[in-house]
């Protein structure tokens, strides 16, 4: 043995298995939180859709001083689940209509556990094929179930507001600096995405959705026919199939049209309503969307899958590379023998998101995600029915792919607002408002299959009697 001083000494006589878990105990908390896992979700219904406690009060039954030496696993397990995960919103609820959903479906847990547990990566060929290829191939599936140009490349990101300025990012390396076109419904994490890019704030026009709250293609062409005659040049327009507000959906075949007379990028945010393209009635309502040059979708949105995973695909083969390729000496010996995702986006080190959408697609197929996707749009559509026949209500706008909007005739913005925040508050589902040319109206988010006309009959009859 060589010799060695005695910090080093010292430092070795520290036992290998320091780290280490018997494997009887982690099986047995492992079982335990399957069973959590899985009480959970078979009598979520009967939970609260949301809660929330105050700062003090989680503080103090989490916090405490930096831990110094090691506490009981179980009971810390147990703090956890009751604590720290009781206290959010239940995006899998089936009463929760706040904001977007997130119905996550088992497959997908179990995929996402699995590749917790083997560490799964997906940043080079070299150092994780395996879940690299996962992905890619996922991708693939993914752009074709829902019709994006064939040669659209994907990668996989944490949300929306990543994967969107992931692509705003290749357009503007692709196509050098110019103007981007927004709508007044186009999501606002890409405006704050666009300005920490260093877009000019001058340089983003935010257009005067229409009447249904879609992007205006006459207003699109005077925009640009503006910014043309002085002399700047038009870089992107960004669109949306399914816009957070409304679910409206903006006409692409004659955005793209426009965008194509220019040579503009077109990037379509899908984030919310692209997997409606994975059934009949949300296709037809989305024509136009292999014209896309980058196109975003959420499966943690509407494709069932726990938090957190994005795609974005760019149809260019080799534009994600273009712009975020990078060839550091110590990555060389994983580098460059076929596809590495770490030169797709801005991630070096980024887990294998891919296997829990794979394993989802696998599982489910095609067809039952498309019927399960098909559910949720009916169920808005149900909705409105409801609401069409209270007196006490008004649909502001249609049920369109999940989302409807709907008001009192006569209630003020505030008791709107306060009704939804009065049912959220009692836990029997989570509901927000929104703003719609200026007035605050209530609106339902219904994508989550287990929701049943039961719930949404309940949700609404105690809105309406909270409106008075
Ligand atoms: C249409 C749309 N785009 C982008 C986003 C941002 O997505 P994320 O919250 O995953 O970052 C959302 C979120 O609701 C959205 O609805």
């Amino acid at each position: 043995m060589a010799p060695m001083n005695e910090g080093t000494r010292n430092a070795l006589d520290i036992p290998s298995d320091i780290l280490a878990i018997d494997p009887e105990t982690m099986r047995r908390l492992g079982y335990w939180i399957v069973d959590r896992v899985i009480d959970h979700t078979v009598s979520i219904g009967d939970e609260r859709a949301i809660t929330e406690t105050d700062p003090a009060s989680l503080f103090a039954l989490l916090g405490g001083s930096t831990p110094i030496a090691p506490s009981a696993l179980d009971d810390d397990l147990e703090l956890l689940a009751e604590v720290a995960l009781k206290n959010q919103q239940h995006g899998d609820h089936p009463r929760y209509f706040a904001r977007v959903p997130g119905p996550s479906s088992y497959p997908a847990v179990l995929g996402e556990w699995l590749a917790t547990g083997m560490q799964s990566v997906a940043s080079s060929w070299g150092g994780g094929s395996g879940p690299t290829a996962v992905e890619i191939i996922a991708c693939e599936w993914l752009r074709d179930a829902i019709g994006l140009a064939p040669s659209c490349e994907g990668v996989l990101l944490s949300g929306g507001s990543m994967a969107n300025i992931t692509g705003a990012l290749t357009a503007r390396h692709l196509r050098g600096e110019g103007v981007i076109y927004l709508t007044d419904q186009t999501h606002a994490s890409i405006k704050r995405g666009l300005l920490a890019m260093g877009q000019p704030a001058v340089a983003i026009r935010v257009l005067e959705s229409d009447a249904r709250f879609r992007l205006c293609p006459e207003a699109l062409q005077a925009s640009i026919t503006a910014d043309l005659t002085r002399g700047l040049r038009p870089l992107m327009v960004v669109a949306t199939v399914g816009t957070t507000n409304t679910g409206a959906v903006d006409d692409l075949p004659a955005i793209a049209d426009i965008c194509t007379e220019h040579g503009i990028w077109l990037h379509v945010d899908g984030a919310y309503g692209g997997p409606a393209a994975l059934c009949d009635r949300g296709r037809a309502v989305m024509p136009g969307l292999d014209r896309a040059d980058s196109f975003v979708v959420d499966p943690h949105k509407w494709l069932f899958q726990p938090y957190d995973i994005a795609c974005l695909f760019v149809r260019e083969p080799g534009a994600l590379e273009q712009t975020f390729a990078m060839y550091p000496e110590y990555l060389a010996d994983v580098t460059g023998s076929a596809v590495d995702m770490h030169n797709r986006s801005l991630e070096l080190t980024r887990r294998g998101r891919g296997i829990k959408l794979w394993l989802t697609l696998r599982a489910y197929g095609l067809q039952t995600l498309g019927r399960a996707i098909d559910r949720g749009i009916g169920l808005a559509e149900y909705a409105q029915q409801v609401i069409e026949v209270d007196h006490r209500l008004q649909i502001v706008t249609p049920a369109q792919l999940g989302i409807i909007t709907f008001a009192s005739p006569s209630a003020s913005d505030a008791e709107h607002a306060r009704a939804a925040a009065r049912l959220t508050a009692d836990g029997f589902a989570a509901v927000t408002s929104t703003v719609l040319s200026g007035r605050t109206v209530l609106r339902l988010c219904i994508i989550n299959p287990r929701t049943t006309t039961t719930d949404i009959d309940g949700t609404i009859e105690r809105l309406a009697g909270y409106l008075g």
